[in-house]
């Protein structure tokens, strides 16, 4: 068995899509985001498992590329170790120039905000440090099992929305410079994944049921000049 992650270019001059890069890998990803961030383009790739090794497979590193247009390739800038990496996305908040990636995890065996329970497990932050030009640790949020995730911008306010396993839609506003802080829990039960939708009287989010099978629409608000209430 072999994993290969492949870069696909459209070229517009050709009228096709090409391979500009290829790279083989031991891991198996779970997903994947892209974001323009200072000018250059990152490529996030996140991990699930090491499909070579049977000692802890679910423990491994998620990477970070950034395009290097001159080679046209992917240049490693980071590793990230997480356990059962389940998704992750880039986040832009555009009203104080700040980039974000998230990394969430279904198990996790050492996070120092949660150490005396283990089934707890966490969604990283990592944020684009300007003078290191690459991505850092920011902060640890305490959803757990988060199978799926999203962010949303009302008003110049960045949401990000977890879905967890565990029975709920966790929504957190982003309140520079502290961080995020939970704004709202809405209970929704079996879901395993979800999409934002932004069309006229939105944004709506769409969230995946399993049982019984089926969708749950939820509407971002305005209300007033308060923020924003995630309703039903
Ligand atoms: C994958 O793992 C094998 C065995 O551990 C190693 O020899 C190989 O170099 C690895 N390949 C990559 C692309 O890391």
């Amino acid at each position: 068995e072999r994993n290969i992650i492949h870069t696909l270019l459209v070229d517009l001059a050709l009228q096709r899509v090409v391979i500009v890069w290829a790279k083989e890998t031991n891991y198996s990803a779970s997903k994947l985001d892209l974001n323009l961030v200072n000018g250059n383009w990152f490529l996030l790739i996140i991990n699930k498992m090491n499909i070579r090794k049977s000692f802890e497979p679910y423990t491994v590193p998620s990477q970070l590329y950034m395009w290097e247009s001159a080679v046209k390739k992917f240049r490693l800038t980071g590793e990230y170790v997480a356990d059962h990496a389940s998704s992750g996305i880039f986040l832009k908040s555009q009203l104080h120039g700040e980039d974000f990636f998230t990394l969430a995890q279904v198990e996790t065996k050492d996070c120092p905000l949660h150490e005396a329970n283990r089934k707890f497990t966490n969604i990283l932050v990592f944020k684009y440090d300007k003078d290191m030009e690459n991505f850092v640790e920011f902060e640890c949020l305490p959803t757990c099992s988060v199978v799926d995730q999203a962010s949303l911008t009302i008003d110049h306010t960045n949401y990000l929305v977890l879905l967890s396993e565990l029975g709920a839609l966790h929504v957190y506003a982003y309140l520079h410079p502290e961080g995020f802080k939970l704004f709202q829990e809405i209970k929704i039960k079996a879901a395993y994944s979800l999409v934002i939708v932004e069309i006229p009287g939105g944004p709506f989010i769409v969230v995946s049921i399993r049982s019984p099978p089926g969708i749950v629409v939820l509407r971002a608000h305005v209300q007033g000049i308060q923020p924003f209430r995630l309703l039903d």
